[in-house]
């Protein structure tokens, strides 16, 4: 998958899947199944590391990730996140940090958060020949900003920011952009004007792809309910059943039986 490949799909009106991922046996799993794009997430930061916000994670953490996703992939686009601090209002160490992270890791982009804030160090990544994803919307690196994990945009001077914004992007080089949590009229209206692929989570049906934190979608994260979210599996049952099993067969001696012994 190449991030032509992934525009050509937006022209041929093909739906684009993208699903996080953080470890070689997940990422494994994903890339087995077809997926197209996987995204290394700052998620990492809540779902790997248990904080509360996407802030903490380093780039040494991030590109550790990274790595352990590449080493599994053979088809998917791995795109990786570009943790808060390592771009904002430094373009020259926005370069250096996203060299960095394709060095290390072999992924095949990078994703920002933001739009006119943070041109600069967009530029200067696309200039070295670093494919860039954009992220727009609800952007969880600002959440201070913001004081909520609420729908963004729903008032027009942030909504007419954000079309702005997405045009900048995509003028910039941006190979695509991610639209999360805002109004699905407003998605559909950025997906229908820009030229390259729009992925939403939360921003509707009319987007150009979706992408889910892999531990929402696999039920893994109970306590996580957005509208947005469509579980596909109820994995924190699954795991607690096994758990309590081996639990039990252990105490019980019922494991290992015989034949589970040398
Ligand atoms: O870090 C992440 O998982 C993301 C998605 C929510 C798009 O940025």
């Amino acid at each position: 998958m190449t991030t032509h490949r992934i525009q050509e799909m937006k022209r041929r009106g093909e739906k684009i899947a993208m699903i996080t991922a953080y470890d070689y046996t997940s990422a494994k799993i994903v890339d087995e199944a077809g997926i197209d794009m996987i995204l290394v997430g700052d998620s990492a930061s809540n779902v790997m590391a248990g904080y509360e916000t996407t802030l903490p994670i380093t780039l040494d953490q991030m590109i550790y990730h990274a790595q352990c996703v590449t080493r599994a992939v053979t088809t998917p686009l791995v795109v990786v996140d570009m943790p808060f601090g390592t771009y904002q209002g430094n373009s020259k160490l926005a370069l250096q940090n996203a060299i960095r992270i394709m060095k290390e890791s072999e992924c095949d982009a990078v994703k920002l958060e933001g739009g006119s804030e943070v041109l600069e160090s967009i530029e200067r990544i696309l200039s070295a020949g670093i494919p860039v994803m954009g992220h727009l919307g609800l952007t969880p690196q600002s959440i201070h900003k913001f004081g909520t994990y609420g729908v963004r945009a729903k008032e027009e001077a942030e909504a007419e920011k954000l079309v702005n914004d997405s045009k900048l992007l995509q003028e910039a080089g941006c190979f695509s952009l991610v639209l999360e949590k805002i109004p699905a009229d407003l998605g559909k209206k950025v997906a229908e004007m820009l030229d390259i692929p729009v992925i939403g989570i939360g921003a509707g049906r009319h987007v150009d792809g979706q992408v889910l934190v892999m531990h929402d979608m696999l039920g893994l994260n109970q306590a996580f309910a957005p509208r947005f979210l469509r579980r596909y599996a109820n994995l924190h049952d699954e795991y607690l059943k096994a758990f309590r099993q081996y639990l039990e067969d252990v105490r019980s001696r019922d494991f290992p039986s015989e034949q589970e012994q040398y």
